[in-house]
């Protein structure tokens, strides 16, 4: 198969979706801030996941506009590929919790796998026409899709086979799967990057880290799930967007890139560290906080390790993280310290009202 070399004209137009959630909203505000000739398009159903709070400080950019619509919404996406000539797509929408998956697997097959599915069609519409010229449709995903490692066993790559084990990671490997297969069988030009562990910012206090942080704050048990011995490879959120600002822009067409922070932590050890930093913040005693730890049941399927080779990226692209993790950690500590009202109309549910504040009747 040959594919013409994606192009940038210099005002593209592109549809980010789920853009008022966790690493979404860092997306947007990166773009918006550093491609001012870009218009950037930020579709998102606004769940409990998205919060325009997150984006209050860029909301009037001339080259941003938000419009609230769901990605299983046909008609709508059709819409906006129509009124604005979307002529790429970062695609973020989904539900993200592996919890949440685990009561309720079904929402995540609407949204992460027929919402996909919905997106690439229109896409494929529109875009087919011109023969995908200077289009690209970027997917966004994550590690959980190869599986579950072995303490001693090895990293992910690209080249891995896909092994999901919870209804969360099941749905986007699926996505993954029909992303590609629109490239395999339409020639839609795309590309698809599977990332660790986030952390940073605004995001949603259910997320190990954030929920944490809250919780030590009010004096909350922290609920560690079976012996605290799972691994993630953490990388602070705003290194995951430059990695996908690289392959927007020079990754090849139909590659896969994994995106990890080299940063591997046992979950007791990264809580124990989260506690000592808070401590310190809230001003309390060193390690006051221990005594929150709970062991409890563990998550049904719970993947043991997971840890990324990023060489490929590195290599091709050029990528490397910015943030060390002793200054990403405080970083973020220092971020839901300081924004306690974020913490609280978050857990409150009162963000939700933000739109209608912000965008009804506009
Ligand atoms: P998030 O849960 O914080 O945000 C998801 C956003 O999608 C929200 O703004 C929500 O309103 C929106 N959304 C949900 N359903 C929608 C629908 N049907 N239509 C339109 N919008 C909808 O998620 P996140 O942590 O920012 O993750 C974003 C993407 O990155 C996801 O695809 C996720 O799988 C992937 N990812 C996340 C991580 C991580 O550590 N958070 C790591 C790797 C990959
Ligand atoms: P999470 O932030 O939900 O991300 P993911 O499951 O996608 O990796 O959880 C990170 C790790 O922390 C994971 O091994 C589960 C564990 N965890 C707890 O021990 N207690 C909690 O309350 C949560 C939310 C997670």
């Amino acid at each position: 198969m040959s594919y013409k070399k994606l192009k940038f004209p210099s005002n593209s137009l592109f549809l980010v979706t789920g853009g008022a959630g966790f690493i979404g909203s860092h997306l947007v505000r990166y773009f918006v801030n550093k491609y001012p000739n870009y218009s950037i398009f930020n579709l998102d159903k606004l769940t409990y996941a998205g919060n325009l709070e997150n984006l209050k400080d860029i909301e009037n950019a001339p080259n941003y506009t938000f419009i609230k619509g769901d990605i299983c919404d046909r008609d709508t996406l059709k819409k906006v590929f129509e009124k604005y000539g979307i002529d790429s797509v970062i695609h973020l929408a989904a539900e993200t919790h592996v919890d949440r998956s685990v009561n309720d697997p079904l929402e995540f097959v609407k949204t992460n796998v027929i919402g996909t599915l919905t997106l690439l069609q229109v896409a494929k519409e529109f875009w087919q026409k011109d023969n995908y010229e200077g289009k690209l449709f970027y997917h966004i995903s994550t590690d959980e899709v190869f599986g579950s490692l072995d303490l001693d066993g090895g990293y992910f790559t690209e080249d891995c086979k896909y092994e999901p084990h919870s209804p969360y990671s099941a749905s986007k490997a699926s996505s993954d799967h029909f992303v590609r297969s629109f490239y395999d069988t339409y020639k839609m030009p795309i590309v698809i990057s599977n990332c660790s562990n986030n952390y940073g910012p605004n995001q949603f206090p259910e997320k190990l880290i954030p929920l944490f942080i809250n919780n030590i704050r009010h004096n909350r048990d922290l609920p560690v799930y079976g012996k605290g011995e799972n691994v993630r490879d953490w990388l602070y959120v705003e290194d995951h967007v430059s990695a996908i600002d690289l392959i927007f822009h020079k990754g090849k067409i139909g590659e896969t890139y994994c995106i990890g922070g080299k940063n591997e932590w046992k979950n007791i050890d990264i809580i124990k560290r989260v506690i000592s930093i808070t401590d310190e913040l809230l001003g309390r005693e060193s390690g006051a906080s221990l005594k929150l730890i709970k062991f409890v049941t563990d998550r049904p399927g719970h993947d043991l390790r997971y840890a990324i080779d990023c060489t490929k990226l590195e290599r091709e692209l050029g990528w490397q993280p910015s943030y060390t993790f002793d200054d990403g950690i405080r970083k973020c500590v220092e971020w839901y310290l300081n924004n306690q009202e974020w913490l609280d109309q978050v857990t409150s549910g009162d963000y939700q009202n933000y739109y209608d504040k912000m965008y009804k009747g506009r």
